[in-house]
Formats: structure tokens, sequence, C-alpha cells
């Protein structure tokens, strides 16, 4: 190499403020401070397979794939780097073999994808790419810069309640969109709404999405149903006919959970939790916690009736009701 031409340099983002930064390749794995005082590992420039991540460095779909962010029954979520557009991304990789099951066509993998492309929104995560390559099928999706609701969650630091009104409210408009467009989201749950450092809520995973043709047709699959501290009883009774309202039910699940900072059912088993979820009375949530505005705790009571008939219709009237909630002075506070 001519010892004047420029060593290669790797591209990337500050996690922290979003800045790009950049380094020599051979820095990779490597940790470097960003200007805003955050340290950040340099990512892999080719592949560098760990036994945490056997995709370190892997290059699919113009991406380079970074580090691993979840792992869900049947597919690995990646960060990436799109080295063309210069944007963060993730990655979600069907686990191989495992396209083979019954449970988990490829196509069915892919599924999300397709939805997504339809649901453009800004409170709807973006799909960029989907595709099989060298035999990996994966879904790209921009990266949302922020923290997942149930991390923030689980860390007991809950934001005020005018804060969390207004995930909600942009919860409840991504799931509007969706429902307008015949789908059912399946797993509304705090871990699929991402908080960005402006608390705009964006909604992600659409994997076990079913058109409302598909629930009408009795195509749901059983196995795939949700997060069980979040499930309608209609779902946990694997009924068909099972629609928007099952979302209704896991959007009330899980505001119950940020406003009280438990879940609304919880037990040592799956089975005992499902089983709550099905026959036992709801705690109002202005009982679990006396601060949440009597509106507020109303407006979960009635999303989470067992029998579908007696939740909010649709999501646009739990929207307007919420709406109506965020004004009433002791939210708006
Ligand atoms: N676009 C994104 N931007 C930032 N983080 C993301 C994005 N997509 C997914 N994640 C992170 O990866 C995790 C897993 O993603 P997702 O829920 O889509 O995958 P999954 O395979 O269904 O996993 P699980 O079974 O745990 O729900 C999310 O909880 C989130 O922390
Ligand atoms: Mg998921």
């Amino acid at each position: 190499m001519n010892e004047h031409q420029p060593l290669p340099r790797i591209r990337f983002h500050c996690d922290n403020c979003g800045r790009i930064l950049s380094a020599e390749e051979s820095y990779s794995g490597k940790s470097a401070q960003c200007m805003c005082g955050s340290v950040v590992t340099i990512p892999f420039a080719y592949l560098s397979p760990c036994s945490e991540n056997p995709f370190r460095g892997f290059r699919i779909a113009g991406c380079r794939i970074d580090s691993v962010m979840g792992k869900g029954t049947s597919s690995t979520v990646y960060k990436g780097y799109h080295l063309t557009l210069d944007i963060s991304v993730s990655v979600k990789i069907l686990d191989r073999g495992l396209d083979r099951l019954e449970a988990v066509t490829e196509d069915g993998f892919l599924e999300e994808a397709r939805i997504l492309a339809k649901l453009n929104h800004p409170n709807i995560v973006a799909v960029i790419n989907a595709g099989v390559e060298n035999g990996c099928h994966f879904i790209v999706t921009r990266y949302v810069r922020g923290t997942g609701l149930g991390k923030i969650i689980r860390q007991q630091s809950q934001p005020p309640t005018d804060r969390l009104i207004r995930i909600f409210l942009d919860a409840c408009r991504a799931l509007r969109l969706a429902h307008r467009r015949s789908v059912v989201h399946g797993d509304v749950k705090p871990d699929h709404i991402l908080i960005t450092p402006a608390w705009r809520a964006i909604l992600i995973d659409f994997g076990l999405v079913k058109g409302l043709k598909e629930y009408k047709a009795g195509k749901v699959d059983r196995r795939a149903i949700g997060t069980p501290l979040y499930m309608a009883p209609e779902r946990v009774r694997g009924e068909e006919g099972c629609d928007a309202r099952s979302d209704i039910y896991s959007l009330g699940a899980t505001m119950y959970h940020a406003f009280a900072g438990r879940p609304p059912f919880d037990g040592a088993t799956v089975l005992e939790i499902l089983r709550k979820h099905a026959e036992e009375p709801l705690v109002p949530l202005a009982e679990a916690m006396p601060s949440v505005p009597i509106p507020i705790s109303n407006l979960v009571s009635r999303a989470m009736e067992k029998n579908p008939v007696d939740r909010f219709p649709s999501m646009d009237d739990l929207y307007s009701v919420l709406v109506n909630a965020a004004g009433h002075p002791r939210v708006s506070r």
C-alpha cells in the first residue's frame, strides 16, 4: 500500500448523541470517546464472529452487522449500519434451521416487512429492506435511538403522568393506523414501544402480526400468541375471531404496568398469569396507584374488560377518551 494512502476508516454512530463517528478499521473492537463524553465500542469492519454474535462484521443487504440487540424465539435482532445510506439500522435475521419448521415459515417471517411497508407513520418503525441473501432471511428497519418502555419501567424510573399520556397517545396513533389497514399487532407490550430522547413513542415488532382476514379465517398460529403478561382473555382461550380489541386489551395492560409500576396480573407460572387474565377481576389502576387520575384508571379498566364487547369498540374511541383525559385538570398539571 502507498504510504500516503489513508488507512480505511469505519463509520458508526454514537448511541448517546447520534453523531456519526469514524475510526481506522484496525481499531475495531476498541473503545472510543465521543465528543458528548460517552464511550462507544468501535464496530468490526470484517466478519469477526464471537460466541454471542456469530454475524459480527458480516455484510447483509448493504448493512454491516455490529451487535446483538435482542433474541426472540425464532430470530435475532442486530444493530447494524447501512453503508450506503450512512444510517444505523436494526437487522432482524431468522435463525437458521427454524425456517424449515412449520411454526415459522420464511414467508411468515417476511410478512412483518410487508405489513410495515404499508404502515408509513411517525410512530411506527420504518422498514428499509427485506429479503433473502446467502440463505439468510432478513428485515432491515430504521434504528430507533432510545430506550424501550419496558426498560424504563424495570428501572423504576417512571416518567411523570403527562409524559406517559403522551407516550400512549403516540402508541394509539400507531395502532389506529394499523387497525385502519386491517392489521392487528398481536403483541403490544412495553418492550415493543421504544421511547426516543424527544419522548416520541415508536411501535416495533409486528412479527406476530396477522391481517384481520387471516384471524377471521382462523389461520392464526396458536403457538405464537403473544406475551402472557399483556394477553387478552380471548387469546388465552385461543378463540377464533380475535380482532383489534385484543390490541386494545394489551395496550390497556401495558398502560396499567407503566402507571402502576407492576403488571395488572402476575404469577409464578405462565399458566397462572393466563388464568388470572381470563378469570380474576382487575384491581382498578387508581387503587393500585392512587396518584393516577381517575379518567385514566377508568380508561384502562374499560380497555381491559374480559369480554371484548365491553371494551372500546375501536382504537379511535380509546384515543378520543385519552385525548379528553389528557385535558383533565388533574392530568395536565
Ligand atoms: N428498529 C429498532 N431500533 C432500535 N432497537 C430495536 C429496533 N428493533 C428492535 N430493537 C430492539 O431489539 C429487541 C427485539 O426486537 P423485536 O421485538 O422486534 O424482536 P423479537 O425477535 O420479536 O424479540 P422478542 O421475542 O424479544 O420480542 C427490541 O426489544 C428492541 O430492544
Ligand atoms: Mg418482539
